[in-house]
């Protein structure tokens, strides 16, 4: 009887260290990703083509940031910015083809595929971010991502990146003639071409990361963007002047490859669906402060001329824009316009 105890109990002590790891298997994920097999492991490859000092840039970083906290090291966000690894059109292509799973481009960017998104570009369309966000949230807003999904992709979020401005080396730009003339740097987005066209500038559609060569080439001569892209890639260095129009909205739609999400656990989903609502929060804060502190920094550097257009002359420039609304109307009717904030009320 004592020899069967004493085997019973040696029985015991050799099974411990094994009951002990398949509980703690299941349990934490150990920070060495090399660790977990190819099953558990998630990996989600984000490509963005600004810097990481830029309000999507940080807000890329948090996010990685807090899906390997919450997950416990099982997702890992791969964020690659500047266009390291894939430039603007390239980017969407990538996600298209699934070779990486989520970009943020810049809504213009996307006007190719869904041609009635470029109802963000249209000049002073929006007169505050809580428009842009009230917007993106309506019924119309909801049915333009939707639009997305027969491409196979999914909105999961709004970032802001702000107001655009316009700087040029050839002129101060006070009234909207001024701009006549002048080669001017814009996103690919015909809504934006018809802008300028509109005050007679000259448009050009180029990669966000050539903008700085070719300002440097004379290729163009002026740009439009947020001060915060305005200054992260230096392109102030190369302008005399500046003028604070804020007559367009830059911001991003979140994207996911469509296939790659319905393919996730509905845990996973709710994992990233609830930390990027959090995320956007955050991001629409530190896009508001970092734009704020830019223009300071611009201002107190004393290095460019800056004009801030007055309430009246944004009110001229809108009335000079009104072609452009026609012309969105004329290709894809006046429903997503008439469900702008602004114009919503308005019989
Ligand atoms: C970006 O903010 O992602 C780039 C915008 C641009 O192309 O000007």
């Amino acid at each position: 009887m004592r020899n069967l105890l004493k085997v019973f109990m040696y029985c015991i002590l050799l099974a411990i260290p094994f009951l002990t790891l398949a509980c703690t298997q299941y349990d934490d994920y150990p920070e060495d990703l090399e660790q977990l097999s190819e099953d558990e492991r998630l990996v989600i490859r984000f490509s963005h083509v600004v810097g990481e000092d830029t309000p999507k840039g940080m807000a890329a970083r948090k996010f990685a940031e807090l899906i390997k906290e919450r997950s416990n090291g099982r997702i890992e966000v791969q964020v690659f910015s500047n266009g390291t690894l894939y430039k603007d059109v390239e980017e969407l292509n990538a996600l298209l083809n699934g070779n990486i799973q989520m970009i943020a481009p810049a809504i213009s960017k996307l006007t190719d595929l869904v041609p009635e998104l470029s109802v963000y570009d249209l000049p002073y369309a929006f007169d505050s971010m809580e428009e842009v966000h009230e917007f993106t949230e309506s019924k119309a807003g909801n049915q333009l991502k939707n639009l997305l999904k027969q491409h196979n992709l999914i909105v999961l979020g709004l970032w802001d990146s702000g107001f655009k401005q316009i700087s040029n080396d050839t002129r101060p730009i006070e009234h909207y003639k001024d701009l006549k003339g002048i080669r001017m740097r814009i996103m690919q987005s015909d809504i934006l071409a018809e802008q300028y066209r509109t005050v007679d500038a000259l448009p050009r559609k180029i990669d966000f990361n050539t903008v700085f060569q070719s300002l440097q080439k004379g290729d163009v001569e002026g740009q439009e963007n947020t001060l915060t892209n305005i200054t992260s890639k230096n392109l102030y260095s190369l302008q005399k002047y500046l003028t604070i129009s804020d007559h367009g909205y830059l911001g991003y739609f979140l994207l996911f490859n469509y296939d790659f999400w319905k393919k996730l656990s509905t845990e996973d989903q709710e994992l990233i669906k609830e930390t990027l609502e959090e995320v956007q929060e955050w991001q629409w804060q530190i896009a508001k402060e970092l734009n704020d502190q830019k223009l300071q920094e611009i201002e107190d550097c004393r290095c460019i001329q800056i004009h801030y257009l007055s309430e009246e002359e944004k009110k001229d420039w809108e009335k000079r824009f009104s072609p452009v609304y026609d012309y969105y109307k004329q290709h894809f009717g006046n429903y997503y316009i008439q469900n702008l904030p602004k114009y919503k009320d308005v019989k």
